[in-house]
């Protein structure tokens, strides 16, 4: 006979410094201006635009946004765009979303499915909610299933006179569902009162032509919040407010981290959100292998070169995407190496200067690089720059530590 465990399992407890997907509250650091600015707006039923490069924290910001609208009584769903196929899961995936929220059961629309072809409804799952979705459950034109999931938010605002927002992440991708898929979206959208809607993308070219070039499908659409230059910091985020979050957590642990070490860090990373946390989870374990209590230069200077070997994943995956488009990683390198930028036969080959100045346009609408003044140019995150400088091995740049910038 089994008999019950002695204890139960429990969850891993949360790392210090958590690092690779979305945040909780006390781990989004420097945030809570944003926070109030995308809450306010979605609020009074504004549709928003956040757009910036991947690991800034773009869906750790709207889920505590989220969050928030829930806890002042909206109702909201969350909907990540990579995830589907086809326009179908799309559409599957945001009644899921929106009605978890009415029927507290998470994938709600499999079940309301399952009643439409006959299964009587389970306990937790009343007949009102379901009858929300009966008739989408039956549709089998994937068109017509596709736009009445659409048209689901607006009429369980409608429902309950409860204000619903609808979080869309990585909206780029569901551009790739289909050729006119973001201009039923948009007819669909434009005519639902109670419904505010946030825009997240991390293909900045992409998804800011889409809201802001006349005549694309979501002109005007969403009023875009800015992330990566809010209030002149690079990224959003007031150094003081890494130095208040590092020293208090790291003070839980019992370990001293003074001011220098602190700026150190954020040269290193140029205060870029998660390679910061990386270089930190990395100096935190660090110190407790070895059993230190007071961090210093050297130990933030090993920690950088651990945190760079674990951003090798994201950070070939960026150099790989460079790739798919011509003399962009060859520019890349140039800028890494403060060579010339427009000799036309500089390291890797010639490239004609028009075609550099075409590279650096789409290093910067990448967000990848930023101008410095005239032919000066830089990377945005530093640690990638130093990844791309190490790329080719070669000897001679500085990279044993990490540079003051
Ligand atoms: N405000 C922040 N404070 C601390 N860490 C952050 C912050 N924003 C992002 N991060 C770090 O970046 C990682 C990725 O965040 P995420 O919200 O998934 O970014 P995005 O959606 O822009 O790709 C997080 O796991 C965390 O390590
Ligand atoms: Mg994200």
């Amino acid at each position: 006979m089994l008999r019950p465990m002695p204890f139960r399992a429990k969850t891993a407890p949360a790392p210090l410094f958590p690092v690779g997907g979305p945040v909780p509250a006390e781990d989004l650091v420097g945030r809570e201006g944003y926070l109030r600015a995308a809450s306010a707006r979605l609020l009074d039923g504004g549709h928003i635009l956040v757009s910036g490069p991947r690991r800034i924290g773009k869906t750790s910001i709207i889920l505590e946004t989220l969050r928030r609208l829930k806890r002042r009584g909206a109702l909201v769903a969350y909907v990540d765009c990579l995830g589907p196929t086809d326009i179908r899961g799309l559409g599957e995936r945001l009644a899921d979303a929106v009605l978890e929220n009415v029927t507290g059961v998470e994938r709600a629309f499999a079940q309301v499915r399952a009643v439409a072809a006959g299964a009587r409804p389970t306990v937790k799952l009343r007949y009102e909610h379901v009858e929300l979705a009966l008739e989408l459950a039956r549709e089998k034109n994937a068109q017509r299933f596709f736009e009445g999931a659409l048209d689901l938010p607006r009429h369980v605002a409608q429902r309950t006179g409860k204000r619903v927002a609808v979080a869309l992440d990585e909206f780029q991708a569901a551009g790739r569902l289909g050729p006119r898929v973001f201009d039923v979206m948009r007819t669909r959208f434009q005519a639902q009162r109670g419904v505010a809607y946030a825009f997240l993308g991390s293909e900045e070219g992409v998804i800011e032509e889409l809201f802001t070039q006349k005549g694309r499908a979501l002109f005007r659409f969403a009023v875009p919040l800015d992330l990566t230059d809010a209030g002149g910091h690079r990224f959003g985020i007031d150094p003081a407010d890494w130095l208040v979050y590092l020293r208090a957590k790291l003070a839980t642990r019992k370990i001293a981290i003074g001011d220098a070490d602190i700026d150190q860090i954020l040269d290193a990373t140029g205060g870029h959100p998660q390679d910061t946390m990386q270089l930190c989870a990395a100096l935190y374990y660090l110190m407790r292998e070895a059993g230190l209590r007071t961090s210093s230069g050297e130990l933030v200077a090993v920690a950088y070169e651990q945190a760079l070997r674990e951003l090798e994943r994201p950070f070939s995956q960026h150099w790989a995407e460079l790739g798919g488009a011509k003399y962009l990683q060859q520019v890349a390198k140039r800028i890494a190496h403060g060579a010339v930028l427009y000799a036309a036969d500089a390291g890797g080959g010639a490239v004609p200067r028009s075609e550099v100045l075409r590279a650096l346009e789409a290093l910067r609408t990448r967000g990848l690089v930023l101008r410095l003044g005239r032919g000066r140019y830089d990377f945005v995150e530093p640690m990638f720059g130093e990844y791309v400088r190490r790329l080719d091995g070669v000897t001679g740049t500085p990279t044993a530590k990490p540079q003051a910038r």
